[in-house]
């Protein structure tokens, strides 16, 4: 099979699987961590009051409440309907739209984006498109908040071999394991240390896999200074 056809099942089948856990994806889970609600806390901060985030992906809207009750505005976007859909159910006032981060068209509508706990479902090649398109979504000057998944080099070696033996076109940093559409990123230390540099913060996030976070100013190119928590596109896609 061609990468790009294998790729294609993979992203169907991540939309199909959170599709089916829409409904009960809450039950007893809470995503908002302590530290995913400080940076969604910055990032409110960083709009003007009565100015509007974009959540991609929104999940079943966790972050809905943090951002109204802080008097900003918030549009959630998602590609997959049974989430959407848990969302609406709690949000029937959010706008809500069915769109995949490779597709999002946004141009500068927004003050601030936050993409949480979702890189890890983007294959490689299209981490450029995704970033751009996330880049785009905000108005010059504002911030995205994204997290990344790091692995750990042992287990990536084991996938990677694991994909190997399985004759499959995955590259180093795929798993293929059981999971949300058999299909998991964990782009190792690379990108992670591109977000470190920025002054992101690292810890262990669920299945105590170490999770990179960062609060980026987009543009302008951000004035580089000794404790910020900026750091450039560019550094991000080294
Ligand atoms: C782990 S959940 C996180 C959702 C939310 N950000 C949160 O913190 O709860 C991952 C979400 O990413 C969505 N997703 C996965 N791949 C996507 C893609 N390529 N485009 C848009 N959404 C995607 C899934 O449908 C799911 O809602």
């Amino acid at each position: 099979m061609d990468r790009a056809t294998w790729l294609a099942e993979r992203r169907a089948a991540v939309e199909a699987d959170y599709t089916r856990d829409g409904p009960t994806y809450d039950d007893g889970y809470d995503p908002t961590t302590p530290t995913h609600r400080r940076f969604v806390t910055r990032l409110i901060e960083t709009c003007p009051r009565g100015g509007t985030l974009l959540d991609a992906p929104c999940g079943t809207g966790p972050y809905f409440k943090m951002v109204k009750a802080a008097g900003r505005d918030v549009v959630g976007a998602d590609q997959s309907v049974g989430m959407l859909a848990a969302a609406h159910m709690k949000h029937p006032d959010v706008r809500l739209e069915m769109v995949g981060l490779q597709e999002l068209a946004f141009d500068a509508e927004f003050d601030a984006t936050m993409t949480i706990d979702a890189m890890e479902h983007v294959p490689p090649e299209e981490w450029p498109i995704v970033l751009a398109n996330l880049k785009r979504s905000v108005r010059p000057g504002g911030h995205l908040y994204l997290t990344v998944e790091e692995g750990e080099d042992r287990e990536i070696e084991t996938s990677f071999a694991d994909i190997q033996a399985r004759g499959l076109p995955g590259v180093r940093g795929e798993t293929v394991a059981d999971g949300t559409g058999g299909y998991h990123l964990l782009p190792g230390p690379c990108a992670g240390s591109a977000l470190a540099r920025g002054g992101g913060s690292r810890s262990r996030g669920r299945g105590r896999r170490v999770v990179r976070r960062a609060r980026l100013r987009l543009s302008p190119p951000p004035v580089r200074q000794p404790s910020g928590s900026s750091v450039s596109e560019a550094e991000l896609m080294q």
